[in-house]
C-alpha cells in the first residue's frame, strides 16, 4: 500500500514534502508496487514539449500489480462484485484468485486470435465483469485498451476504432438498461461497414444471449474463443512509459481525441488517490456508479481498487430501475461503505423524494464522493442529509480524462468540508490560477483560469496519433503549464471551488462534449445552412444543449424538424448529445471577422436577457432582436 495520509495535520505536512522533493514522494510511493526492473530516473520533466517521463526505464505490467500480488495474501477475498441490471438475477462476484484466472484466460484468447503488444483493442460493451476482465487482459500483453462508451453512435464508433487503428472489437449481444434491451453488436456491424479495415476479430460475448448475425471468419463468441486457453498467462514486461490505454475525449475544436495513459505512472497515482480520497481500509466495499466507457471507470472502478486489494462493485443498470430506491438498495444490499456517483445522479434521485433512500439500511456507508461535473449547493446539501445522515464526508472529486486520477478532493473525513468546494489538492499535485495573460494569481479569495504547474505521475502523455495536438490544447495556452480548461475561484483557504469550463467544450449529466462537435452533426441534416451549439443551466443534467440553426428552406413543420435534427444528432454520435432545445433562427450573431458570439447565445440560451454585454462589434446586431423575440 502507498502512503495513506491519517489527519489533515498530516496531509499539511506531506503536501508540502511532496512540493519540495516531488521526485522522492513519488519514488517511495512507487516503490511499494512489484517492478521488474527498478527506474533509472525518477522523473523527465518537459511541459513544453511536452515529453514528461516518469519512472524512466522501470518495468513492471500493471496486472500483475492488481492481480498476482494479491493472490497470496487475498487470493479468496472478492475482488469484484458484479450487480445485475435485472435485481432478481443472482449477483456474481470473483474472488482475486478467480478474476486472475478470468483474466489470464482472456489474454492467452487475444493471442490465439494475433493480439500482441502494443495492438490496439476496441470494447465496445455494456457494464458486464467480461469489460474489466477483457481490459486487464489487454495490459497482461501489453495490448492498448481503447474503451468506447456503448451509448455512442456506429458513426461515433467508427471514428474511434479508425482513430486508433484497432485490430478487434470486443462487444456485447445486448445492452440490458433498465426495461430496455438496447442492440450493442448490430452497432458494430454498422459502424465495421464504415471502413474500419484494422478489424481482423470481433468478440461477441453474450450478455443477453438472443441471437445476433455473425459474420463468417470474423466474428466468434467470447465463451467458445475462450474454450480451452489456459488460466494462466505470463505477463507481458512493459516499460513504465508504454502505453497503457487510449480513451476519447471531446475538446473545443475538432473529433474527440484519444487521451493516451501509460504503465507506470497511472499505477502509482490511480492507487495512491484511491486509497487516500476513499481512506479504503482492508475489507471495506467500494462502489463507484460511473460507466467504464469514461475515466473515472477505468481509474476507480478497475485499476485504483484493484491495484489497492480493494473490493469494487460494478454495476449493470440504471439508477432508476426498477425503482429509484436501486442504489441505495445495492448499498445496502453489499453493505457498500464508499460509494462515489455523479451530481446528475444525484439530483435525479432527490427530485423524485426523500422517501427512496429512507427505506434502506445506509448503515455501513463511510464515505460518499462525487464527480464529473460542479455540484450544486442543495444537491451536495441533499447528499450530505438523506445519505449522508449528516455524518458522513463528501469528498468532490475534480479531474478530468487527461488528469488520468483525482487531483483536487477531501480525503475521506480528514479534509475541512464545504459544499461545493472540491478542496485542497492531492500530494504531488501544483494546481495553480491564472490570468488570460498567463500571469499566475497568487493570494486566497481569487478566482481564475485553473493551471496544474508541475508534472505528475497519471497525467496525458499525448493525443493518439497526433503529439502536436496535445501540445497546442494542453501546454501551449500558458508557457510550462498545464492548462485544464476550467475556471476555479479559492477560497480564503486556499480551498478550490470548480466553476467550470471556460472553452467550447460542455458538460451534459458528466458527459463531455465538444459543442463543434455537436454542431457538425447537426449540420449532418439536409435542411441546415449553419449552426450554433451552447450549454445552458439545466435542473437536472447540469448544463443542457442549446442549438440555433440556420434552416436552409423555410421549415413548415417545425415539431418534425425538431425530432429530425435530434435523431440525426443520435446517429451521428448518440443519444446523450441530443439537443435539449433547438431554435430555428435565420442569422447568427458574428463579429466582424466571421466568428459567432458565443456569450451572446449562451445568454440568451440560459434565459439572461438583461444584459447582453457589448454587442457593437457585432457585424450584424439587427439578429439580437430576432433572437430576443423567439421565445
Ligand atoms: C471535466 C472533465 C473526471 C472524471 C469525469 C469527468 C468537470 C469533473 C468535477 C468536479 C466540478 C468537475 C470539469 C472537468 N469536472 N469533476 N468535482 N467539480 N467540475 O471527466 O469527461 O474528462 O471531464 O469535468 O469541467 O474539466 P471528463
Amino acid at each position: 500500500m502507498t502512503l495513506k495520509i491519517k489527519d489533515f495535520k498530516h496531509y499539511k505536512k506531506v503536501y508540502a514534502d511532496s512540493v519540495k522533493n516531488p521526485e522522492k514522494f513519488w519514488a517511495k510511493q512507487a516503490k511499494t508496487f512489484n517492478w521488474r526492473k527498478p527506474w533509472k530516473k525518477v522523473l523527465e520533466n518537459d511541459f513544453r514539449t511536452p515529453a514528461v517521463k516518469w519512472f524512466v526505464g522501470g518495468k513492471l505490467n500493471i496486472t500483475e500489480n492488481c492481480l498476482d500480488r494479491h493472490l497470496k495474501t487475498q487470493g479468496d477475498e472478492t475482488a469484484l462484485i458484479w450487480e445485475p441490471n435485472d435485481p432478481s438475477r443472482p449477483f456474481v462476484t470473483y474472488t482475486y484468485k478467480e478474476l486472475y484466472q478470468a483474466v489470464c484466460q482472456a489474454a492467452n484468447m487475444l493471442k490465439s486470435k494475433g493480439i500482441k503488444k502494443g495492438d490496439r483493442v476496441c470494447f465496445y460493451m455494456p457494464m458486464v465483469p467480461e469489460l474489466t476482465i477483457g481490459v486487464l487482459a489487454c495490459a497482461r500483453i501489453g495490448a492498448i485498451h481503447s474503451v468506447v462508451f456503448a451509448g455512442f453512435s456506429a458513426s461515433a464508433l467508427a471514428d474511434r476504432i479508425k482513430d486508433a487503428t484497432c485490430k478487434m472489437v470486443i462487444c456485447s449481444d445486448f445492452n440490458a438498461r433498465g426495461s430496455k434491451n438496447i442492440p450493442v453488436k448490430k452497432v458494430v456491424d454498422e459502424a465495421l461497414k464504415k471502413k474500419c479495415d484494422s478489424i481482423e476479430t470481433v468478440i461477441v460475448h453474450q450478455n443477453t444471449g438472443e441471437k445476433v448475425p455473425m459474420k463468417k471468419n470474423r466474428d466468434v463468441y467470447w465463451h467458445k474463443a475462450i474454450e480451452g486457453q489456459s488460466k494462466s498467462c505470463r505477463a507481458t514486461q512493459m516499460d513504465a512509459e508504454d502505453p497503457l490505454f487510449v480513451l476519447y475525449t471531446s475538446g473545443s475544436t475538432g473529433k474527440p481525441k484519444g487521451v493516451v495513459h501509460t504503465c507506470g505512472g497511472y499505477m502509482v497515482y490511480t492507487a495512491f488517490s484511491f486509497q487516500n480520497v476513499f481512506q479504503y481500509e482492508k475489507g471495506d466495499v467500494y462502489w463507484c456508479t460511473a460507466d467504464i466507457g469514461w475515466i473515472t471507470g477505468h481509474s476507480y472502478i478497475i485499476y485504483g481498487p484493484l491495484l489497492s486489494g480493494a473490493t469494487t462493485v460494478m454495476s449493470e443498470g440504471v439508477p432508476t430501475y426498477p425503482d429509484a430506491g436501486r442504489f441505495w438498495h445495492i448499498c445496502e444490499k453489499h453493505k457498500v461503505n464508499q460509494f462515489y456517483t455523479a451530481p446528475t445522479a444525484i439530483r435525479a434521485l432527490m427530485a423524485l423524494g426523500d422517501h427512496w433512500p429512507s427505506h434502506y439500511d445506509l448503515s455501513h456507508l463511510k464515505v460518499l464522493g462525487t464527480v464529473g461535473e460542479p455540484i450544486n449547493e442543495e444537491a451536495w446539501n441533499w447528499y450530505k442529509d438523506k445519505i449522508g445522515k449528516n455524518t458522513l464526508p463528501i469528498v468532490d472529486t475534480w479531474w478530468q480524462t487527461e488528469t488520468g486520477g483525482i487531483m483536487i478532493s477531501g480525503l475521506g473525513d480528514l479534509s475541512p468540508q464545504k459544499a461545493t468546494f472540491a478542496g485542497y489538492p492531492l500530494p504531488g499535485i501544483q494546481p495553480c490560477l491564472v490570468n488570460a495573460q498567463g500571469k499566475e494569481i497568487k493570494g486566497n479569495g481569487k478566482e481564475g483560469l485553473l493551471c496544474i504547474k508541475f508534472p505528475w505521475p497519471s497525467m496525458i502523455r499525448t493525443t493518439y496519433g497526433d503529439h502536436e495536438r496535445c501540445r497546442q490544447v494542453y501546454f501551449s495556452a500558458f508557457d510550462n503549464m498545464y492548462f485544464t480548461g476550467d475556471g476555479a475561484r479559492r477560497d480564503k483557504k486556499g480551498m478550490y471551488r470548480i466553476i467550470g469550463r471556460v472553452d467550447d467544450v460542455i458538460n451534459v449529466s458528466g458527459h463531455r462534449m465538444g459543442t463543434a462537435e455537436v454542431e457538425n452533426a447537426v449540420n449532418e441534416h439536409d435542411n441546415v445552412v449553419e449552426s450554433a451549439v451552447v450549454g445552458y443551466p439545466h435542473d437536472i443534467k447540469g448544463q443542457g444543449i442549446f442549438a440555433y440553426i440556420i434552416p436552409n428552406k423555410k421549415v413548415t413543420n417545425e415539431a418534425a424538424f425538431v425530432k429530425e435534427i435530434r435523431a440525426v444528432v443520435t446517429k451521428e454520435i448518440g443519444p446523450i448529445a441530443k439537443p435539449d432545445q433547438i431554435r430555428i433562427v435565420s442569422a447568427l450573431p458574428k463579429t466582424r471577422s466571421g466568428k459567432i458570439m458565443r456569450r451572446i447565445l449562451r445568454k440568451i440560451a440560459s434565459g439572461d436577457t438583461k444584459n447582453l454585454g457589448d454587442t457593437s462589434t457585432l457585424l450584424n446586431p439587427e439578429v439580437v432582436k430576432e433572437l430576443l423575440k423567439k421565445k
